[in-house]
């Protein structure tokens, strides 16, 4: 089978398609049209715009993926999209855009959870020995969950955060450090030669005995801690020591809360997916310390782990070989909780 993924969730406008039967996937093509330049002016993700240009990209991305694969969309065996959750205008393009295709070459057109994508991204490629079940931290500019993946189409979520999401903290931290968006990347890049331990920034480790996560703190207190320094004052390197503080400060609870969600879910695998995940410093620590508590940590390739179409079209051809029922008259579904998936097969 040949599915095609469409996502269109967020700011990226993507197409993949992969091949496959049942549980192996190869990836026959994958392009990412990113939005970068339009909204980094702005400190983040403006919706109106990010809608607009994914109805300008989405039509000559869907045809590169095509040509990539060296297929006509004939030959493709269903479409599967991301339905949410996500940005409503966002979604709305790319579903009306899989709707079009599936209707005019008669083909079952699948909605998918977007987060189930990122879920099943250890599959898609490189790493042929991984299995459910397992614990999976997803990391992105609009998420932070820890979710227990019991079997394909069995997600229990253990935790989640309460307020901010781990990257928006990321972002708002970097805009308060007068640094560009996105803000991850940027505080990675400026924490690098600073010391970690030098500013004790609060870590909201909540009660231990849950999984979730709280960030609208941390944000503030570095809010504060900026106004007492006078942020126009601070050299270079006490900037580099309070990125590297507040880094650490944002990164230790996902240390700390994934193993501690392997321990009660009585898993040795866990993933790690979403934008944040590409942070060098989170791969070291829960690296070493997975490691030494026995549990086998994964990161997909970072652009498995970024937002793709390859990771939806994936989610669709699993749940078509499963027997997951077409739905030519999809819409989009901005809030759509995960835990809702497990029903529909
Ligand atoms: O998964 P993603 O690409 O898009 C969404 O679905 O949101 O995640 C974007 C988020 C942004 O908040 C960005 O600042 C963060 O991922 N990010 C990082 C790094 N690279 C991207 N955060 C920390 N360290 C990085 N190296
Ligand atoms: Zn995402």
């Amino acid at each position: 089978m040949r599915i095609l993924g469409i996502e269109t969730s967020c700011d990226e406008t993507a197409a993949a398609i992969v091949q496959g039967d049942g549980r192996e996937v190869a990836i026959l093509a994958n392009v990412v049209h990113g939005q970068l330049d339009i909204h980094a002016a702005y400190g983040g993700v403006v919706p109106e715009l990010a809608s607009r240009a994914h109805i300008r990209h989405v039509g000559p991305v869907v045809a590169a993926a095509l040509a990539q694969a060296r297929m006509a969309a004939s030959d493709l065996d269903g479409i599967a999209v991301t339905v949410g959750p996500g940005l409503v205008g966002a979604l709305l393009v790319g579903v009306a855009t899989a709707r079009g295709m599936a209707l005019a070459l008669e083909r079952p057109l699948l909605g998918i959870h977007h987060m189930e994508g990122h879920l099943l991204s250890p599959f898609l490629e490189g790493v042929t020995d991984f299995a459910f079940p397992f614990v999976a931290l997803l990391v992105s500019g609009g998420h932070t969950l820890l979710v227990h993946a019991q079997a394909f189409a069995r997600y229990e979520v253990l935790g989640q955060t309460r307020d901010d999401s781990v990257g928006e903290a990321f972002d708002k931290g970097a805009r308060l450090l007068g640094l560009a968006y996105p803000g991850g990347p940027a505080i990675a890049a400026l924490a690098r030669d600073g010391n970690s331990q030098a500013f004790a920034f609060p870590r909201a480790l909540l009660d231990r005995t849950r999984h979730d996560f709280s960030y609208s703190g941390l944000k503030t207190a570095l809010r504060t801690f900026l106004e007492r320094e006078g942020a126009g004052e601070l050299d270079s390197q006490r900037r580099r020591d309070i990125a590297a503080s507040f880094q650490e400060a944002l990164i230790e609870p996902l240390v700390v809360k994934s193993l501690a969600a392997c321990r009660a879910a009585r898993a040795d695998r866990l993933v790690v997916a979403g934008g944040v995940g590409a942070n060098q410093r989170l791969r070291e620590r829960l690296t070493r310390e997975a490691t030494a508590a026995g549990i086998r940590v994964l990161f997909p390739p970072v652009g498995l782990c970024t937002d793709n179409g390859a990771m939806i079209a994936c989610a669709g051809l699993w749940r078509l070989a499963s027997g997951m029922k077409a739905d030519s008259f999809l819409n989009a579904r901005p809030r759509w909780p995960l835990a809702e998936l497990s029903q529909q097969i």
